[in-house]
């Protein structure tokens, strides 16, 4: 079987600055936050990247905001690594961490609502997530003229991914 090199993998802090560097050209166009290379070696635990032996080409991020309520953010992959399944991988893999630490609802803000919804995610009202909105939305250029999608993985959509999902 030809298996992919890539390893999705924890960060080390001394991935901050690659992992900046994936998500710096997606700022400027609102599709990530802003993340500066000292918040990411403090919230190192908070991602997980793919590694091709060297190189960083894709990461994802987790938070926590209790209650069993997990989001998947900072999602990216490497331009010259996309669209051979990558970032679904690191998307299962960030559910996978997620149900691991007690995650019984995970959910995203997206603009590429399809490549949740393949993996089970079902759209729902962004109102759900007020946690959400406070804390991030208020600082987003895009505030006011929201695009992005909310999308969920919860109950028994939850527990099926994980039995079905074998290691990234
Ligand atoms: C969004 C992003 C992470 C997707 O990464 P990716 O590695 O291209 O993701 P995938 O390959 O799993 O899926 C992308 C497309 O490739 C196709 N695809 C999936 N697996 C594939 C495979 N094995 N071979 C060929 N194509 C495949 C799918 O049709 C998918 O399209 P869809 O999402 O519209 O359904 C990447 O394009 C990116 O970094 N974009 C810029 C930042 C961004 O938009 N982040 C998302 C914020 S939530």
């Amino acid at each position: 079987m030809n298996e992919s090199p890539i390893r999705i993998v924890a960060a080390a802090a001394e991935d901050a600055e690659a992992i900046v560097g994936l998500l710096q050209p997606y700022v400027p166009l609102g599709i990530v936050l802003p993340r500066t290379v000292e918040e990411i070696r403090r919230r190192h635990a908070d991602f997980l990247v793919a590694r091709d032996g060297g190189r960083i080409v894709g990461t994802v991020a987790l938070r926590d905001f209790g209650a069993g309520l997990h989001e998947i953010r900072s999602l990216v992959v490497d331009v010259a690594h996309a669209g051979h399944g990558l970032g679904s991988r690191l998307v299962e893999a960030a559910v996978r961490e997620a149900a691991a630490n007690g995650a019984g609802r995970v959910f995203a803000l997206t603009l590429r609502p399809h490549l949740f919804a393949r993996l089970g995610f079902r759209q729902v009202d962004m109102d759900l997530f007020p946690q959400k909105v406070w804390l991030d939305c208020a600082k987003c250029p895009k505030r006011d003229c929201c695009d992005e999608i909310a999308l969920i993985l919860e109950g028994e959509d939850l527990a099926r991914f994980v039995r079905e999902h074998g290691r990234s």
